[in-house]
């Protein structure tokens, strides 16, 4: 399909503006020729804007999208600790003028008491959110049943809740916005004439991931897409992405353009865990920041510069990889004994 079909298709759907779009897309020359393979740009998703920005940024002005099209007056939502995704919604549900409550999951072993406090923590406090706790991290189904209880409970207090869902058995709404970000990158490819080999992009609750590779298969485009895994390994990871872009073809009434071959998972940098740093993922956050003056996260963008970076050195000098920057950063500042910084 055309580009402006496709847009036409995500038009139908309600979206609430939450972030500054589009991003830039930056080639990291010094990164580049300190690796001495490939040319490695980044697609700066740190920079939607809100509240520090980042990937859920866009995911989030389909859910809040649809918040708002319901006349809901109560945002819930669950994640790790950590988690990114909570801050961005709770940023976005005060902004849309809406009440926030996040469940925060017992998902990382993480001893440091700035794990708790510091990083998004902080800023979910700030933003005057309600906070849970779940005592399980590896139970999405429970979480979300969990949120669906206080849910319950706050439409008998008279309020009218929406949930952000977690689990994978809920319309990948979220995905959308990546479906609008393959637009963009479209575009950004043929405004700075860019020839790209290989885009490589974060794959955890997999909607960064299946939206990207849907939005751009769906246009013709046929760049090879890798997901580096940071939350599963890949083959748990493949069922999950699989599922989803069908899901997703569903949502948005299309047939799924996106070949069974055209699923490739990386999860190299995974080890030891999910919102664990190994060694790769920690030298590529140290030579993103000692080469470009730029920050990637410890929980995923350093995991997936870190495939990267592998990739740009087996691809050779004569290729370009593009680098997803999806932010994160705020979870620096939970993590400074694990990057060995205390
Ligand atoms: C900074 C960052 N990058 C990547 C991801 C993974 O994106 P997705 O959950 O869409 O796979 C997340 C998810 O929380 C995130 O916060």
């Amino acid at each position: 399909m055309t580009p402006q079909d496709l847009a036409a298709t995500l038009a139908r759907f309600p979206r609430a503006s939450l972030g500054f779009l589009p991003t830039p897309l930056e080639r990291l020359d010094n990164l580049s020729a300190a690796i001495g393979g490939a040319t490695i740009y980044a697609k700066r998703d740190d920079m939607t804007g809100l509240a520090m920005g980042g990937n859920k940024v866009r995911q989030l002005e389909y859910y809040l999208g649809a918040a708002k099209a319901e006349n809901a007056d109560t945002v819930l939502i669950t994640g790790a600790v950590q988690s990114n995704f909570v801050r961005a919604a709770a940023a976005g549900a005060r902004k849309l003028g809406m009440d926030i409550h996040i469940q925060l999951e017992e998902r990382v072993p993480n001893p440091d008491p700035t794990y708790r406090a510091n990083g998004n923590v902080l800023l979910d406090k700030l933003l005057g959110a309600h906070l849970h706790s779940y005592p399980e991290g590896e139970d999405e189904a429970g979480a979300d049943r969990a949120l669906g209880a206080l849910a319950d409970s706050l439409k008998a207090e008279g309020k009218r809740p929406f949930i952000v869902p977690l689990s994978g058995d809920r319309p990948p709404k979220g995905a959308m916005g990546y479906v609008q970000a393959a637009l963009e990158i479209a575009e950004d490819m043929e405004n700075q004439t860019l020839k790209i080999d290989e885009v490589i992009v974060a794959s955890g609750s997999a909607l960064t991931h299946v939206g990207l590779l849907f939005g751009l298969r769906a246009i013709n485009i046929n760049i090879p897409v890798i997901g580096a895994c940071v939350r599963r390994d890949a083959e748990a990871q493949h069922q999950r992405v699989t599922k989803r872009l069908q899901d997703l073809a569903e949502l948005m009434e299309l047939p799924n353009p996106v070949q069974p071959e055209d699923i490739v998972l990386n999860d190299s940098a995974l080890p030891p865990g999910y919102g664990q740093l190994g060694p790769d993922a920690k030298a590529a956050l140290e030579a993103i920041a000692q080469t470009e003056g730029q920050f990637v996260d410890p929980v995923y963008t350093a995991k997936v510069l870190a495939v990267a970076i592998d990739r740009a050195k087996e691809l050779g000098s004569d290729k370009s990889v593009l680098f997803i920057h999806t932010g994160g950063q705020p979870a620096l500042f939970g993590y400074a004994e694990k990057m060995g910084l205390v």
